[in-house]
């Protein structure tokens, strides 16, 4: 399973990049606006430090713009991901950028019906939000065991399912078990995986029993 990290906070980015956890990043035009920086600046700094797919989402709503857009975008890096809504324009836009080689995210897929049309039009990854649809009372790890299932029906579609909107660890760990093959986390989830507080207190045990000892570990 990759984890992608969902931010457009570039320093953010290098703090969890350091851990070497980090695949890709994911970012949207919201996480862009509350950076308030030049959105190609801050592009350019996530590709340069995170080799994997970096998402940059058009904001042109008919498929020429979304292309124009699309091509200046992916000029700044080879790993540049275009990330496009799944909507009749974005699927065309999808269409042609995966005929022309460039990566894709399809965005806001709320339904299996989407995710089918985003993997016949080629997109590298479907983004289907788990977290908005559990909090409009609908269950969202259920559409992710729809969309595995159903791409896997089909060895042709090559789309990853890319579980994004993830709101806790147990969404994480639920896609895992389900067999997704992304995740794209806020950075507070990323550093919840990580925690457990019998972990803190076994640890503390450990090094309090140690240093009853007055040993000491070379280092080498
Ligand atoms: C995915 O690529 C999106 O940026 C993101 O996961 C949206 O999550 P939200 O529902 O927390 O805004």
């Amino acid at each position: 399973m990759k984890f992608f990290v969902d931010t457009a906070d570039v320093a953010e980015i290098r703090d969890l990049a350091a851990t070497g956890l980090v695949d890709g990043v994911t970012t949207n035009p919201s996480l862009a606006a509350k950076t308030g920086r030049d959105f190609l600046d801050i592009v350019t700094e996530i590709c340069a430090l995170v080799p994997g797919p970096v998402s940059a989402e058009v904001v042109a709503t008919e498929t020429d713009g979304m292309l124009r857009q699309a091509r200046a975008l992916r000029k700044i890096a080879p790993n540049v991901t275009i990330k496009l809504p799944l909507t009749p324009d974005g699927l065309r836009a999808c269409k042609t950028l995966s005929d022309e080689g460039t990566m894709v995210n399809v965005t806001l897929c709320f339904s299996a019906a989407q995710a089918i049309l985003a993997a016949k039009a080629g997109a590298t990854f479907v983004s289907p939000f788990v977290g908005r649809l559990d909090d409009i009372g609908h269950d969202g790890m259920a559409l992710i065991a729809d969309i595995v299932q159903i791409y896997g029906n089909y060895p042709a579609f090559s789309t990853e399912v890319l579980v994004a909107s993830v709101r806790h660890p147990i969404h994480v760990v639920e896609a895992a078990r389900l067999g997704a093959d992304v995740v794209t986390l806020p950075p507070k989830v990323l550093r919840q995986l990580c925690a457990h507080p019998l972990t803190d207190t076994g640890l503390a045990a450990f090094l309090a029993d140690w240093a009853k000892t007055g040993q000491t570990i070379p280092e080498a």
